[in-house]
């Protein structure tokens, strides 16, 4: 089975993290699937950043969950791009994405865009918080879901169970083939985040994943060709 090839935040190495124009070039380069984060603005938006204040990747200040975005718009977020919401990210590409929601109050803003956008074939929700995958379960029963895990990857097939998830996505170097063997015996795919050298990939494929999680154009490539 080739490995489910996902772009990180588009394609990270390459474009400004969380951007349209990183998608757009996770989209051109071929991956199966878009990761994106997502939080919640001052006044309700669903905002496509990683982390919870604007500092790393914009040429702003503060928390998102204290701006509006009318004043998040205002900012750069790399090469003039400006910070998108995640109805245009999923206008501007038409490939699958992993949505995954980093602060868990974005769970329900994010169950009624799906519903209202009609994406329930096009996303999976993925996410470290189980509050916020039951959340989904509740709003969305019949939505793909994915338990990230980085330090507690050891427990993620257990919990992925309980929360009826049918993927994890763990931190690569805590990944082990004990881990991987409990999550396929209970019939749930394993990527891993962020694969991204040729020996990355040997070892992924080594140890039997169905997907990774890259940064960089060509680890893309050689994922998708099958290497
Ligand atoms: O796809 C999961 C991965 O993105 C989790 O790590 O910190 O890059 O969001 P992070
Ligand atoms: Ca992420």
């Amino acid at each position: 089975m080739p490995l489910l090839t996902v772009g990180h935040r588009g394609l990270m190495g390459a474009e400004p993290e969380n951007t349209l124009r990183s998608f757009r070039r996770a989209e051109r380069e071929g991956v199966d699937v878009i990761e994106l984060d997502i939080h919640l603005s001052k006044d309700g938006h669903l905002v496509v950043m990683h982390d919870a204040r604007v500092d790393r990747t914009t040429d702003g200040s503060g928390r998102i969950a204290e701006m509006t975005l009318a004043e998040l718009r205002a900012l750069d977020a790399g090469q003039g791009e400006r910070v998108p919401v995640f109805r245009e990210v999923m206008e501007a590409v038409s490939a699958p994405v992993q949505a995954e929601i980093k602060d868990a109050a974005a769970a329900r803003g994010l169950a009624a865009a799906v519903t209202e956008l009609g994406l329930h074939d096009r996303v999976r929700v993925i996410s470290f918080h189980d509050a916020a995958l039951r959340e989904t379960r509740a709003l969305l029963p019949e939505i793909p879901i994915a338990l990230v895990t980085g330090e507690s990857t050891a427990t993620a097939p257990e919990r992925a169970v309980a929360l009826g998830a049918s993927m994890v996505s763990c931190e690569f170097p805590r990944l082990t083939p004990e881990v991987v063997g409990r999550c396929h015996a209970a019939g749930i795919e394993v990527i891993s985040w962020t694969v991204n050298t040729a020996e990355e990939l040997a070892r992924a494929v080594e140890l039997g994943l169905d997907g990774v999680v890259t940064d960089e154009p060509e680890l893309a490539h050689a994922a998708l060709a099958g290497a």
